[in-house]
């Protein structure tokens, strides 16, 4: 069977080298891929009638939806009277991701533990609500927002600034929620489900600050490790008051989803408290979870469509993971491309190099194209190797303006 990655990033890399270890690579194929994978082919993906026509032409039997937005512009939808697998879920459903209102109203029907909030279009009248909360708080933007949507404040004057970027951005008038903020750690919890059942991976750690120390502006994902140790109660709590309900709501609300359900979870004084959904794949979370799945992605996939999900053993390597994401200086801001990228041949085979921002430029050069442009993956036998090797293959790496944080799988 042909299979069709959507998307240009290393969680589309990552996918690829995945169903890579099972089938024939020159059946995949990445729209758009990028420089590293090898079947990528330029078409432009905010057109799913397009890819459509695509898939269809080219016999494709599976359809894999890596970014948000595609189904947000109704990716899955425009298959529904093919007989093409689509992993991801309708425009209806991805509203979990792409209104955080929807997402809201949807946790607070279901009883899902979730940090109280309150929505609103003007600044002036969110001021009283504000000052309550002496700025300590977390402003959400409604909408996709690329992960350059959420600010987590500390006082009046964070909020005010925040608030005049995504007036910058959305002009005088859009939704946004003010949430309570949390004190907890963080973690990524990903699983795949046929609408019924769901199976989850291993929770991950993700690094969405910019800096070293979990500082600077939020960004798509600067690193990840797994596995994240979580207890057996803190974990069964997770099961029952977050997962559970969400999966009961799905089927109650005839949300019909077939694909990758991902929960932002705060682990607080009080229990786990849900934050977000996203409606895929994590990236870079996925960088670090494929690389150690020792179940064949494409079976698993394929569960989700002939009734076998429960069946299914999800496995993973008893190792430790880190993903490492290699950067254009100035990201997630102004930053410049068409650098030429050298050094990869200097990285030894125990580091996998899932390409996202980059381009070939004739026969040997490969160039800069985008903010996040490599996630380096290894695995070791305590967290602290596999930190190091991913450390060791980013300082072969040359390009101008390049930047990382230092601080991924170390202790903070
Ligand atoms: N790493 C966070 C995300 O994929 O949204």
């Amino acid at each position: 069977m042909k299979i069709a990655i959507i998307g240009s990033g290393a969680r589309e890399h990552s996918i690829y080298e995945k169903l890579s270890r099972h089938i024939d690579p020159k059946q995949i194929f990445a729209l758009p891929g990028n420089g590293g994978i090898l079947n990528s082919v330029s078409i432009d993906i905010t057109y799913p009638e397009e890819v459509k026509k695509y898939c269809l032409r080219n016999r494709i039997g599976m359809v894999i939806v890596g970014p948000e937005e595609p189904l947000v512009n109704g990716m899955a939808d425009v298959f529904a009277e093919t007989s093409i697998m689509v992993i991801g879920p309708t425009k209806n459903s991805a509203q979990l991701e792409s209104s955080k209102s929807f997402a809201k109203r949807f946790m607070k029907e279901l009883g899902i533990p979730t940090p109280d909030y309150r929505e609103f279009t003007l600044l002036e009248d969110a001021m009283p609500q504000i000052n309550a909360l002496n700025g300590n708080l977390v402003l959400k933007y409604d909408g996709l927002a690329g992960g350059k949507g959420v600010y987590v404040c500390s006082s009046v004057e964070d909020v005010e600034e925040a608030y005049a970027e995504l007036k910058k951005r959305y002009g005088e008038e859009f939704t946004f929620l003010i949430e309570k903020r949390l004190k907890g750690e963080e973690l990524s919890l990903i699983g795949v489900t046929d609408g019924d059942t769901i199976k989850l991976f291993p929770p991950c750690k993700d690094y969405k600050k910019l800096n070293d120390g979990d500082s600077g502006p939020n960004t798509g994902g600067m690193g990840a490790y797994l596995p994240l140790k979580i207890s057996d109660d803190v974990m069964k709590q997770i099961e029952s008051d977050i997962v559970v309900p969400t999966m009961r709501g799905i089927k109650e609300k005839g949300l019909g989803y077939k694909g990758f359900l991902y929960f932002g979870i705060i682990i607080t004084e009080k229990g786990p408290r849900l934050l977000e959904y996203n409606v895929r794949l994590g990236d870079p979370e996925t960088q670090v979870l494929l690389s150690s799945m020792k179940t064949n992605l494409l079976t698993l996939l394929e569960s989700c469509f002939n009734g076998t999900l429960k069946e299914q053993n999800v496995e993973f390597e008893d190792k430790y993971t880190t993903a490492l994401v290699i950067a254009s200086g100035g990201y997630p801001f102004a930053f410049r491309t068409g650098f030429e990228i050298t050094g990869l041949n200097q990285i030894s085979d125990d580091v996998a190099i899932l390409h996202s921002g980059t381009q070939k430029k004739g026969k040997n050069q490969l160039l800069t194209t985008s903010g996040r442009v490599f996630t380096l993956v290894a695995k070791g036998e305590t967290l602290e190797e596999s930190r190091q090797k991913v450390y060791q293959a980013a300082k072969k790496i040359h390009f101008k303006k390049i930047t990382y944080r230092k601080d991924i799988g170390g202790i903070n």
